[in-house]
């Protein structure tokens, strides 16, 4: 089986994208799938048009998910420019894709309502996304509920060309755990870096706790019993305590005389525990950024390998004549 996600290098990595997403692509690879990971840089574009900010998260990013466990000995892990493919099916797609489908686009509407300029790349946002997953003859891609819409709109895409061309294209499925489906952020809407909400991933133990200290809770007294499922704080706990802890703590809030103080200080001793290591590695990749480029080089070759390979399925289908004699 093939899973296949990616991430845009849109700012810096939160829990969100951890438990929604990221964490999923580590099960898969250490489940011993053909796992393909990449940051969508083209994506990013549509948002971000400034060159050094750019740059930095695409190498922010990079770094993250290798200090985060994605190995690139056993997954392929890439830029999505260093596969040009990706656009050309882009475009193939284009051709197959109905105006209606886009306008339909939850994710497009959202950003634009938030103010970011109509640019035609963010509304053919989706059908690049479709390319990024159907390219590499993916099966599953581990997502958050946020990109439900994407993937549904992606297998419709696969499965138009298919009734057009004849059988020429995998039709992947979403795979989205439901209780990681969407983190909540500090003031308990979805955490997105978009809306200034989030816990970063590589940050100092003090500034997680600073950031922990921020979530939104309501003025309960200490003393008074909390109802702990209306809470923000309880619910990032749950994410990361063993249940016998979580369960203990759900008691605190029932009983009374148990602060959000308390929870948010145990909620950030938890989650600088779990990212400890990962952030060790990150400072040291960080002294290396040579390192992280040859293994995206090298990940964007064997890329380019498995998408040309499909590219000449989908031309030859479509009726696309090429005269080149090699990819
Ligand atoms: P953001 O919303 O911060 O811009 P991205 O859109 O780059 O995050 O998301 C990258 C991946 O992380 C996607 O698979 C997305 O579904 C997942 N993800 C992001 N935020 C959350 C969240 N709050 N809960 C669950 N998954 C999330
Ligand atoms: N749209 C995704 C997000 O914002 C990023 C993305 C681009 C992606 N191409 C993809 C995710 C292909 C999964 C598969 O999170």
């Amino acid at each position: 089986m093939r899973s296949l996600s990616g991430i845009q290098p849109s700012g810096r990595l939160h829990l969100g994208n951890y438990f929604g997403a990221i964490r999923q692509y580590l099960k898969f690879q250490d489940e011993g799938n053909e796992c393909f990971y990449f940051i969508a840089n083209y994506h990013a574009l549509t948002s971000i048009q400034d060159k050094a900010e750019l740059e930095e998260i695409t190498l922010h990013v990079a770094t993250a998910y290798l200090a985060l466990g994605i190995d690139p000995e056993r997954s392929v892990f890439f830029l999505q420019s260093d596969v040009p493919q990706v656009t050309e099916l882009a475009w193939i797609l284009n051709c197959i894709c109905p105006v209606s489908m886009m306008e339909k686009a939850t994710s497009y509407k959202d950003k634009i309502a938030r103010g970011l300029p109509a640019n035609m790349g963010l509304f053919d946002y989706p059908v690049l996304q479709a390319a990024d997953i159907i390219i590499y003859d993916s099966n599953v891609v581990p997502v958050g509920a946020d990109q439900k819409q994407h993937l549904e709109m992606t297998r419709d895409l696969a499965i138009k060309f298919n009734l057009a061309f004849g059988e020429t294209l995998v039709v992947p499925e979403a795979y989205i755990v439901p209780e990681v489906a969407v983190i909540p952020g500090l003031d308990g809407q979805k955490m997105s870096k978009s809306y200034d909400n989030t816990i970063e991933i590589f940050q100092t133990p003090k500034a997680t706790k600073k950031r922990c200290a921020q979530i939104v809770t309501d003025s309960t007294p200490l003393e008074k019993p909390k109802d702990p499922d209306k809470c923000t704080v309880f619910a990032l706990l749950k994410l990361l305590a063993e249940p016998a802890e979580i369960e203990e703590i759900e008691k605190k809030y029932c009983s009374g005389g148990y602060g959000y103080g308390h929870a948010k200080g145990r909620l950030a001793e938890l989650i600088n525990d779990l990212f400890a290591e990962a952030r060790q590695k990150y400072v040291e990749l960080e002294k290396d950024p040579d390192f992280v480029r040859d293994v995206l080089s090298e990940g964007g070759r064997k890329a380019r390998q498995t998408a040309e390979t499909t590219m000449t399925r989908v031309r030859s289908a479509c009726g696309i004549l090429m005269n080149r004699k090699s990819g």
